[in-house]
């Protein structure tokens, strides 16, 4: 983990303020020459960003920049984190899944910890760890679906987290995934969304953002030693969605009521940082057993769910028999289970599987 800014996180961080700043201050504030300060700009006009320079004002960055980057990354972070405490990322313009690379890194690292429970040095290096991509080429969705994960229109991001005694409620780390998102996206873009069971969130009835959530088992110790959270957010609708999903998928920007101010205020950095952010408090908070911010977190998850006293019709996952049948949802348990009434009046918990809604409201996107 890196402990101190680079001179470029710190003239990024300068110039995100919007306002100019002379080469000198910048070199006041990185503790560098001005030379440097130079090669810090040059080296981010590389990376895409625009930054105007004027004599006697010095350097600005416009906030149209919507550059992402690992240090645009990082930079968002410390908004959040303290500098020696900026969880691990790694950034891609391009991958094949960002599930599969942190799946890749967890491989190649061993053990996350050891037979005392503790963090290994690799695991050190991954635990809390994000990957993130600009876009996807063979993005993963659920039920061995893909998606869809083009360039410059959304965020796609994996985080590991790897709490000591493995992940005991697989089904709750998920749900609360969504909690964090919804939260992001909450104080963010001033969005209300809404939690389709599991973990589909849909804003102004369009799904705009999927959770996978993937294992790594640790055969040894027969637990799973950590979760995989993926989380794709389709940010703008950019060339249309594929007609297989254009009824159902929607964008942040596309679709969502934004007030102008926030439209094109948040960058694709500060989304993901906003949503680390949140994703850490939530599971910190479960890893250290504070029950208040569980119990707040499956409030608002059952607040926000859209699926509770709805008739629903049940797709199982599991199991051979894989018919379909129609339920009424009663609630979502201290689990983040979907409690149903069947149609013969007795109740059961759904721990997995697919539910689609069968009332007028949602009923042509849920299909999913
Ligand atoms: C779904 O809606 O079915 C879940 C979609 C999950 C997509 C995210 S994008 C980042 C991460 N990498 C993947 O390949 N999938 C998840």
């Amino acid at each position: 983990m890196e402990k101190t800014l680079s001179t470029k996180n710190i003239v990024l961080k300068e110039l995100n303020k919007g306002e100019f700043v002379s080469g000198e201050r910048l070199a006041d504030i990185a503790g560098v020459s001005r030379t440097a300060i130079w090669k810090a700009v040059r080296s981010l006009r590389k990376e895409g960003y625009l930054i105007d320079a004027i004599t006697n004002k010095g350097y600005c960055i416009s906030k149209e920049n919507d550059v992402m980057t690992l240090e645009s990354l990082k930079e968002a972070l410390s908004h959040y984190f303290d500098e020696d405490n900026i969880p691990p990322v790694w950034y891609f313009d391009s991958i094949d899944s960002t599930n599969n690379e942190l799946k890749r890194m967890a491989a190649s690292c061993g053990a996350i910890r050891n037979a005392a429970g503790d963090l290994t040095t690799e695991g050190i290096k991954y635990h809390k760890g994000t990957v993130i991509a600009a876009s996807q080429t063979a993005g993963k969705g659920r039920l061995g679906r893909s998606f869809y994960s083009p360039d410059k229109s959304g965020v796609y991001m994996s985080l590991m987290y790897a709490p000591k005694g493995g992940i005991k409620e697989p089904a709750l780390f998920t749900s609360n995934a969504s909690i964090a998102v919804c939260r992001a996206l909450s104080s963010l873009y001033g969005l209300d969304p809404k939690i389709k069971w599991v973990n589909d969130i849909f804003v102004n009835e369009k799904k705009v953002c999927g959770i996978l959530t993937e294992g790594v088992a640790n055969f040894e110790s027969g637990i799973i030693e950590a979760a995989i959270v993926g989380i794709g957010i389709n940010i703008s609708n950019g060339k249309g969605f594929p007609e297989e999903i254009a009824s159902v998928a929607g964008s942040l920007l596309g679709d969502a009521s934004i007030t102008e101010s926030k439209r094109e205020k948040v960058t694709r950095s500060e989304l993901v940082a906003c949503v680390i952010a949140n994703l850490l408090a939530i599971y910190d908070a479960e890893e250290a057993g504070d029950k208040k911010v569980l119990e707040e977190t499956l409030a608002e998850y059952r607040k926000r769910s859209i699926l509770i006293g709805k008739t629903v019709k049940v797709i199982p996952v599991i199991g051979n028999d894989k018919s379909s049948y129609e339920a009424t949802v009663l609630d979502i348990d201290a689990q983040a289970g979907l409690v149903v009434r069947l149609e013969d009046g007795s109740a059961k918990v759904l721990k997995s599987g697919e539910v689609s809604l069968k009332s007028a409201n949602f009923s042509k996107h849920c299909d999913i």
